[in-house]
Order: structure tokens, then C-alpha cells, then sequence
């Protein structure tokens, strides 16, 4: 065999050359064989994953070693050992592997005894956006519940990102109270090369780094991405700092002031996993191995900002990737899942996270506002944003445009003066002790311009502040208040900016123009937030890349994600506004992810025994649909002419509501199935056109019974298509301590006729009682879903709210 494939690639050498770049050419795929993986064949209980015996631990690794053999001895007995290399075995999430050869050899392995699904590996993209609302209002409450310095005790959060910044004080061990060594749990620390700091300390408990696809796929470039869990980005330091990092923590950037940040959960231990590099993302089978270790390792809740661009066409059904279905069997071994939504929106089935066992994480915009202003000598008061302190003093200093500071000879300058990219272009005499304007212009959204430079070519010319200004308007481009690092403020409006241009022209004359800057570093509170986030991805939820409308509500939750402070690389080159500094503020689902992790957090705590299904019908029944005003929460949306409304948001823009920790905590009932598991395999052998090999051959459960997504016992009804009437049951258990009554109240989604009953019960603690609710089309088709809700009122004040999404359809 060995020699034949020698001759071949002797003789066929020229049509290698030619053809290498298309058909020949190896890439990675994900292979899964028969036989179960470790966390089917050792269950652990869903509400306890760590709580294993170690007997059968070392019982669990044998298995696992087991399976790592068998995917080595199918290699080698159906390839020469130079035609393929294999990056990974999974044996705790799947049983399979990663292994880069040519598609010839894929369809070989197809064919193969024993081999259940091969599927080409794909791209994930980090959920971070560039271009958030310049509305956009800073993370608001932080909960804290049992106390900063206890809220997340021993709960591990696993972290798949872009690694971690280790020496930043938001992962630092230092505090009154060491963290001790967490039992049972058996994440690993790599060390990092070249690097005398220690990963791990306690509080980052566990990191790694994979990077086999990456790597195999020439997307890993060593000059620029580090091959250790070490955070060369700042995304994932980010998302960690916002799950669980310290309590206490100054946010400082430039030098100035910007508040205490804290993680959701501040004392939760945090387990990284990189799997996402700057440049390029991630690959999907560096994220499943991800996966498969944080399940082996045993945390408690994983955190995942990071989607597809699209629905993978790799698999027929979103649900069936190699991604959904690793993390099926993670939910299945007890740990919580959250995900980013995607930054598609606003625009409907733009999500980026498919399965009902993942809470999918839409992106809010809290209620502060950062404005500033600046006061004209002639009286006239201009607002803007920026966060950046007062210029010194009350007292009035003189403007000058850059255009008239610029020296003689500003030929040979990559920027125009005015853009004040470069302080040898202006002439210091002219600038220093001034406020000096600026014009912000085309170069700053494609040239490289950027306010920082502003404000250190302003710096370095002894200018006591600048007013960086708009002069047209620039459809689509968002302003984000940054931090601006001395006194500045940034015009967005043009009229504003004429007014100032007028003032400074008429006045330049005789008596020079004057004007001060307000201080911008406090945020204002508007009492509107939270409000959807533009970007973020609406429902209704897709099952696949033709965007078919699924019965699984999407997105679940929705959590704080714009203009975020956290964690942040000195070394980042990704946002230009934040290089050298420790904090940055940014935007995206990405951001609301791990808040919604860090809440789990503090709910595992609180409820070490409560399933992952129980954790996310706590979330989402207690979520709130109203602002802070006690208003219908508003969706943002574009208007025909491109700016910015509100609409009233529907389930489709934020699943449940606004996350409310506190609420959370004590749900009072829970809707969860008596055993997810088997439920979710219901869920996929249900779908119409579902081949039900295909279910067995990527999670390695058969089709016993059918559970279509409308029925399956989660906290929303999402039905695409009601013919005529249909029954649905739910099923609510009493997890607080005392008997309750509860009294059923609903809104009818619109031309449908609802039906609950019982309408009225009491129920024990520990108690479950059934519901049904009958649906029935009451009005003429058209087309269009309408939303509604249930909601059981507690009399010993438990709120229990779940919404419904109903499509009227002919069959
Ligand atoms: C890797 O990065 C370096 C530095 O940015 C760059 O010069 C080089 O071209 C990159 N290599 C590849 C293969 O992209
Ligand atoms: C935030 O402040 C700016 C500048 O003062 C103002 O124009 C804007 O309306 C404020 N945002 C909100 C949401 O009120
Ligand atoms: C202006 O500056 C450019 C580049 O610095 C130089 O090449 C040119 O000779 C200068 N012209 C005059 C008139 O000084
Ligand atoms: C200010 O004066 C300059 C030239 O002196 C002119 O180009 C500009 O249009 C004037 N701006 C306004 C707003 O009047
Ligand atoms: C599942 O695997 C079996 C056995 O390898 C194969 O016959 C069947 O076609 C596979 N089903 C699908 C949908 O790939």
C-alpha cells in the first residue's frame, strides 16, 4: 500500500503541483466513531458534575485512554502514517477526533467501519463589535449577593476565549482570604514560555491553550499570536473580568479615574481555555477540544463569546455540529452553557447560537450616559461625549483651529493639520496654553486617524484641552465616549460644530475666541436602560443555513453589552483608543455573555444542586420586560432613513427580558425536565426531514421517544407554525421551601385565542404540577408572528413569567 502511494506520488508529481491549491488540498476535519464518550458511559449528576469518586475517575481515564487508542489504531490501519495528522481525540464530549488530511481520505473515513460522521471544520468569530451605539450607557449594578468577597465560592467558570492576562489586578490571589485548593477539580496549568510569571494562582485555577486546527489550518501566525494561554488580545481577560473578576478593582486608564469594576461573581474561580486568537478567531475543532477538557476538568459554568458568521452548512441541522453537540453532552454532565447571540442585528434570524440546551446572550445598553460640554465665551453651551476631566480652573482659555497653527511647510505629512494627527505639524507657540480644535474627518473612519492621537498631539504641544468636532454628517458611524486621557470633548452634531466654526471665525478678528470644557468624567443617569443593543442578533432562532425558522426561542436573555469596562491587554493592537492600557470599554454580545455566566455563578452557589435547565428557567423567568422606568423595554432598530429608533422588544429581541440577579436567585418555580438529556434527543429525533441515523451518529444516543421543541419543558412557547389549535404542556416545580399558591394570568399573542389551566394551585415545596395551555388560531393568516406571555403570581410574592411566540400558519 505504502509503496503503491510512492509510485503514484512519483508519477503524478506535476498534477500534484497544479492541483494542490483546490481538490488535493488537506484541511481539518471532525470524526466521530462508534462507541460512547466518557461523560455518557461515567454520568455525572447534572446537579453535582464535580462530586465523582475518584475510583471512578481513574475507572473514567482508563475509558478515555481506551478510546484515545482505538482513534490512533483507525488512523493507522486506514492511512500511511505521512497522509494525515491528527490534532485531537475527544473522549469526554464526544468520541472522536480532529485530523487534518485530504478530502479523498475524508470520504475514505466516511466509509470506514466503526466511523459514525465526519464534518469539515469551520470558523468561529469572536462577538465583539466595533461599532457600538455612541448612546451606548457603561455596565451598570454589579449584584451582591452574599457579599463581594463571597459571591461565587467555589465555583468554577470556564472561560473559552483569547486567554487571560495574568498579572492584571482583576485575576489577582491577593486578598484577605486565600483561595484554597477546590476538591475534585482537575483542570490543568500550562506554563508559559519565556515567561517567569505563574499562570495559575488560585484564582485562575486552570489554563490552557489549543491551537492543533489553527495551527494545521496556517491561520496561526507565531510573530503575532502566542501559543500559551496567555492573552495577546484583551478579549478574553475582557469577558473573564466581567464573569468573575475581582471585587474592588480602580479602573484606570490614562491616568484618570473611571470607578470600581467588579466581576459578577467576584469570587468565583476561573478556568481559561484559550481557543481564540486575534487576527483570525478560532476554528471549531480548537473550540470543541476546549470543551471536551473544561468538561473532563469539571467547572461549573462555561462562557462562550464566540458563534459562526452563519449557521454551519456542514451539518444539516445547526443543532447537529460537532459545536451544539459537544455541548449537549457538557449540559448533559451538569455544567451550564451560555452563549453570544451574534452581532447581526438588528435584523430578524440573524443568530449566531442554535440549541435549546445553550442560553443564547443578547446584547443591552445600560442607562449611563457620559456627556460633556463645552461653554463659549459668547454664552453658548455645545454638548459632546468623552470621558476626560475639566480644564483647570473657571476661567475661559483661547481657541485655535489647527488649519491656523499649522507650520509654514506641511507638505510630506500623512495627515492634514487639522485631523491634529501629528504635533510636528502645528506649531507650539501657537497651541500651548490654548484649547486647540480639531477636525474630525473621513481619516479617522478609514485613514488610521484616532482621538487618542488627538489628544497626544494636544499633549505634547502644551495645549490645555481640545474639542475634536464633525463638520458633515457620516451616515453609519457611531461615537463611543473614550476615554480622551486630558480636558477634550468630541462634537458629534454638525450644526453644534458650525456654531463653534462661526463663533471662532467672528471673533478671531479682534478679542481672541474663548471657551472652557466641562468635566465629562461622572455619567449621567437617564433612567431609560436597558434598551436592546443595535447589533444585537434578533430571533427568531434558525435550525440551519437556509435560516428555517426553529420552535426554540432565541435569544434567551438579555445582559449588559455595551460600553463595558473590564480587563484589558497593554499589548492589544485591537482598539486603537485602549493600546497600553489595563481597562478598555467595549462592546458586543460578547460582553453580555459572561454576565450571564458570572449570574449562574452566584445561583450555583446558592443552589449547588439545580440542574443547568433549572439554572436557565431561573434566569429567564425572573428577567424583567420593563426599563427602569417601570416602561415596556425598547429594542433599538434602524428607520428606512438609517438612524435609530425604538420599538417595543419582543422575545425575539431579548428571549426572556433583562437578566435580574437578585430575582434569579430565588425564582420560586423552575420549568425543567425531569431529565434534560433524553429530552434534547427527543427534541432532535422530532424535527421533520430528520434523518434519526444521523442523531445517533453524531451524539451517540438513539431515537427512543419524540419531543418536538415546542414541547419540550422550557421556560417560552415558540410555535412557527399553529394549524388551527394545539395543546402544549409545561410542567413547574416548587423550588422554594414554603407550600405556595399560585394564580395564572396571560396575554394572548395577537388572532390567538389562549387556555390555561388549572388557572389557580398550590404547591408544595418540592412539588411539581402540570399545565396546559391550548392555543388556537382565532383570526385570518397573516404571516406574521405575535408575541404574548404567562405569568404565575405567587401569593408569597413569586412572579413567574414566561413569553409565547406564535406564527399563525395553513399547514
Ligand atoms: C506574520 O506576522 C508578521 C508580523 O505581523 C508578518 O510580517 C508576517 O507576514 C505574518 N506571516 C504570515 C504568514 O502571515
Ligand atoms: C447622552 O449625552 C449626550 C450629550 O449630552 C446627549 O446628546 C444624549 O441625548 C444623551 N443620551 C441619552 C440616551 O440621553
Ligand atoms: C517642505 O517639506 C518637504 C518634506 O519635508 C521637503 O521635501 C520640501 O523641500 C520642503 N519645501 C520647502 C519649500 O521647504
Ligand atoms: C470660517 O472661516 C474660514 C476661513 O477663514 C472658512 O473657510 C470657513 O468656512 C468659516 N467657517 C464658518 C463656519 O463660517
Ligand atoms: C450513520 O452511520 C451509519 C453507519 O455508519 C450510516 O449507514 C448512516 O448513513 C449514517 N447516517 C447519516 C445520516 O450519516
Amino acid at each position: 500500500m505504502a509503496i503503491k502511494a510512492e509510485l503514484f506520488a512519483s508519477s503524478f508529481m506535476v498534477f500534484i503541483l497544479i492541483t494542490c491549491t483546490n481538490a488535493m488540498d488537506s484541511q481539518v476535519y471532525i470524526v466521530t466513531v462508534d462507541g460512547t464518550p466518557a461523560i455518557h458511559k461515567f454520568p455525572r449528576s447534572a446537579e453535582s458534575p464535580r462530586a465523582f469518586p475518584s475510583s471512578t475517575r481513574s475507572e473514567m481515564l482508563a475509558y478515555t485512554s481506551e478510546l484515545v487508542a482505538r482513534h490512533d489504531d483507525l488512523l493507522s490501519s486506514t492511512f500511511t502514517s505521512s497522509s494525515y495528522r491528527k490534532l485531537y481525540s475527544y473522549s469526554h464530549v464526544l468520541n472522536g477526533f480532529a485530523v487534518k488530511l485530504r478530502p479523498k481520505q475524508a470520504d475514505d473515513l466516511r466509509n470506514s467501519q466503526g466511523v459514525r460522521h465526519v464534518e469539515a471544520d469551520w470558523r468561529l468569530k469572536k462577538l465583539t463589535t466595533h461599532t457600538p451605539d455612541f448612546l451606548g450607557l457603561p455596565t451598570g449594578a454589579w449584584p451582591r449577593d452574599g457579599g463581594p468577597s463571597n459571591a461565587g465560592e467555589n465555583v468554577v467558570i470556564g472561560i473559552i476565549d483569547t486567554g487571560i492576562d495574568p498579572t492584571h489586578p482583576s485575576f489577582s490571589a491577593r486578598g484577605p482570604v486565600p483561595y484554597p485548593p477546590l476538591a475534585n477539580f482537575h483542570g490543568k496549568c500550562e506554563t508559559s514560555a519565556g515567561s517567569s510569571v505563574p499562570l495559575c494562582n488560585g484564582k485562575i485555577i486552570a489554563a490552557q491553550h489549543f491551537a492543533a486546527a489553527a495551527q494545521a489550518a496556517g491561520a496561526f501566525n507565531a510573530s503575532n499570536d502566542l501559543a500559551s494561554p496567555v492573552d495577546e488580545d484583551g478579549h478574553g481577560s475582557h469577558t473573564a473580568s466581567i464573569a468573575a473578576g475581582n471585587h474592588g478593582v480602580f479602573v484606570n486608564s490614562d491616568g484618570f479615574y473611571f470607578g470600581e469594576a467588579s466581576g459578577m461573581a467576584p469570587r468565583a474561580r476561573i478556568s481559561v481555555y484559550k481557543a481564540l486568537y486575534r487576527h483570525f478567531g478560532g476554528f471549531m475543532s480548537d473550540v470543541v477540544a476546549a470543551i471536551d477538557q473544561a468538561t473532563k476538568d469539571g467547572v461549573d459554568v462555561l462562557s462562550l463569546s464566540v458563534g459562526p458568521s452563519s449557521p454551519p452548512s456542514s451539518t444539516r441541522f445547526a443543532y447537529l455540529s460537532a459545536f451544539d453537540v459537544a455541548l449537549l453532552s457538557a449540559v448533559k454532565a451538569g455544567v451550564f452553557v451560555a452563549q453570544a447571540a451574534g452581532n447581526g442585528g438588528p435584523y430578524p434570524r440573524t443568530m449566531a447560537s442554535f440549541s435549546p440546551w445553550i442560553m443564547s446572550v443578547a446584547a443591552g445598553l445600560d442607562d449611563r450616559n457620559y456627556s460633556n460640554w463645552i461653554y463659549l465665551g459668547n454664552g453658548a453651551r455645545l454638548a459632546g461625549l468623552g470621558l476626560a476631566p475639566a480644564t483647570p480652573g473657571e476661567q475661559m482659555y483661547d481657541l485655535v483651529l489647527a488649519e491656523d497653527a499649522a507650520v509654514a511647510n506641511n507638505s510630506g505629512f500623512s495627515f492634514s493639520p487639522s485631523n491634529c494627527q501629528q504635533p510636528e505639524v502645528l506649531n507650539k507657540a501657537f497651541v500651548q496654553g490654548k484649547i486647540l480644535m480639531c477636525t474630525y474627518s473621513f481619516s479617522f473612519l478609514y485613514g488610521g486617524a484616532t482621538v487618542r492621537k488627538v489628544a497626544d498631539t494636544a499633549k505634547s504641544l502644551s495645549a490645555v484641552g481640545f474639542v475634536l468636532f464633525v463638520t458633515r454628517e457620516l451616515p453609519g458611524n457611531k461615537f463611543n465616549p473614550i476615554p480622551l486621557g486630558m480636558p477634550g470633548v468630541v462634537i458629534t452634531d454638525v450644526q453644534d460644530s458650525t456654531s463653534l466654526l462661526n463663533y471662532y471665525n467672528s471673533s478671531s478678528a479682534g478679542s481672541a475666541a474663548r471657551a472652557k470644557i466641562g468635566n465629562g468624567m461622572s455619567p449621567t443617569y437617564e433612567g431609560t436602560g436597558p434598551q436592546v443593543a443595535i447589533y444585537s442578533s434578533r430571533g427568531p432562532g434558525v435550525k440551519d443555513y437556509t435560516l428555517r425558522d426553529s420552535d426554540v426561542l432565541k435569544p434567551n436573555i438579555l445582559g449588559p453589552g455595551s460600553l463595558i469596562w473590564g480587563a484589558w491587554t497593554p499589548s492589544s493592537m485591537d482598539e486603537p483608543d485602549f493600546q497600553g492600557q489595563r481597562f478598555a470599554m467595549i462592546s458586543g454580545t460578547s460582553m453580555a455573555t459572561p454576565h450571564i455566566a458570572g449570574v449562574a455563578a452566584l445561583i450555583k452557589q446558592a443552589h449547588p444542586d439545580w440542574s443547568p435547565g433549572a439554572i436557565a428557567s431561573a434566569m429567564m423567568t425572573t428577567a424583567s420586560v420593563a426599563d427602569k422606568n417601570g416602561k415596556q423595554l425598547l429594542a433599538q432598530h434602524y428607520s428606512s432613513t438609517g438612524s435609530i429608533i425604538l420599538n417595543p422588544a419582543t422575545p425575539f429581541d431579548i428571549g426572556g427580558g433583562a437578566i435580574n440577579p437578585s430575582a434569579a436567585l430565588d425564582p420560586g418555580l423552575v420549568f425543567k425536565a425531569g431529565i434534560e438529556y433524553e429530552d434534547y434527543i427527543g427534541f432532535l429525533c422530532s424535527i421533520a426531514q430528520m434523518d434519526q441515523t444521523q442523531v445517533l451518529n453524531v451524539t451517540g444516543s438513539s431515537c427512543t421517544k419524540s419531543k418536538s421543541a415546542a414541547d419540550l419543558n422550557s421556560p417560552s412557547i415558540t410555535i412557527s407554525n399553529l394549524v388551527a389549535h394545539r395543546i402544549i404542556t409545561r410542567t413547574v416545580t416548587n423550588v422554594a421551601a414554603a407550600i405556595e399558591t399560585y394564580k395564572v394570568s396571560y396575554v394572548e399573542p395577537e388572532g390567538i385565542a389562549m387556555q390555561v389551566s388549572p388557572s389557580l394551585f398550590t404547591i408544595q415545596g418540592g412539588q411539581s404540577v402540570t399545565l396546559s395551555v391550548t392555543l388556537k388560531v382565532a383570526a385570518p393568516i397573516t404571516g406574521e408572528y405575535s408575541f404574548g406571555s404567562m405569568l404565575l403570581s405567587g401569593d408569597k410574592g413569586h412572579a413567574v413569567r414566561i413569553p409565547l411566540a406564535v406564527r399563525a400558519g395553513a399547514g
